[in-house]
């Protein structure tokens, strides 16, 4: 295992849709191939000793497809859910969510909240899938949330600083990311953890990411080794600075 690579690292699974059409397949077996790269992330992230593992599953935008891809989707998760509970239980993950949770079907929401309930005690690795995630609303809401703890007299005016937006983000004591990783060649970030990636590396790689393999995890890991993180400043630093917001 390297120092230099980092601890908390986020992905944008993207190209499912896309591998499934140069094979002739509907978009949902793109999804379900997508599913078993995860599984293989899963174990590579407990290799090479990362931390925190956040997934872009399905974004507040994604509601906008088709009604068949959603419920398809939705379905997987559960599955998904079922399948991997082992690995979590072996090798101790904690599972979370992050995003607009209402938003999900009662069933899925419900089946999410077991798994964290049984899991919040795991000390090993923490695994956050974002679901009717957003960056935008999740700032939204903890803009919200300050407007009433100004309103209720917790806060004053003068206290809306940056720590105070942090700790309203949907999980406060996550570390932001050091490594934001995703497929399929696109380069953009979609409205994913906007706040939380101000200082974050980012490393695109072309294959989609039903061919995500534990090998395109070790390269996106030793370009990040290989950079200079500077934080504005002068002095290089290496790796990861993850270190819970406060
Ligand atoms: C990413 O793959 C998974 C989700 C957004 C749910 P896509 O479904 O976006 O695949 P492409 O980008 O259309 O190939
Ligand atoms: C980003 O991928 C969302 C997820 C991977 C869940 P999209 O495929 O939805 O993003 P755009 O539409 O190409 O920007
Ligand atoms: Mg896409």
């Amino acid at each position: 295992m390297n120092e230099n690579y980092p601890k908390h690292v986020a992905v944008i699974m993207d190209g499912n849709g896309r591998w499934a059409k140069t094979r002739g397949l509907p978009r949902i077996q793109g999804h379900k191939a997508g599913a078993e790269s995860v599984r293989r992330l899963l174990r590579g992230a407990r290799k090479f000793g990362i931390r925190w593992l956040t997934l872009y599953a399905f974004s507040i935008e994604n509601w906008s497809r088709p009604e068949a891809e959603v419920s398809g989707l939705m379905r997987l998760l559960t599955t998904f859910l079922a399948q991997n509970r082992n690995v979590l239980d072996e090798e101790q993950i904690r599972l979370r969510i992050s995003g607009r949770r209402s938003d999900l079907p009662p069933n899925v929401e419900a089946a999410l909240a077991k798994t964290e309930a049984e899991t919040a005690a795991y000390t090993g690795p923490q695994l956050i899938i974002c679901l009717s995630y957003g960056g935008r609303t999740e700032i939204a809401q903890a803009a919200r949330r300050i407007a009433e703890d100004v309103k209720n007299g917790i806060l004053a005016p003068e206290q809306v600083d940056e720590a105070a937006i942090a700790a309203r983000l949907y999980l406060p004591d996550v570390p932001d990311p050091d490594l934001i990783i995703r497929t399929s060649g696109e380069q953009r970030i979609s409205n994913f953890l906007l706040w939380q990636c101000a200082y974050s590396e980012f490393v695109f790689l072309p294959e989609p990411w039903p061919e995500f393999t534990e090998d395109s995890l070790q390269r996106a890991l030793d370009i990040f080794a290989s950079r200079n993180r500077r934080f504005g400043g002068i002095v290089d630093s290496h790796g990861s600075s993850a270190q819970p917001a406060t």
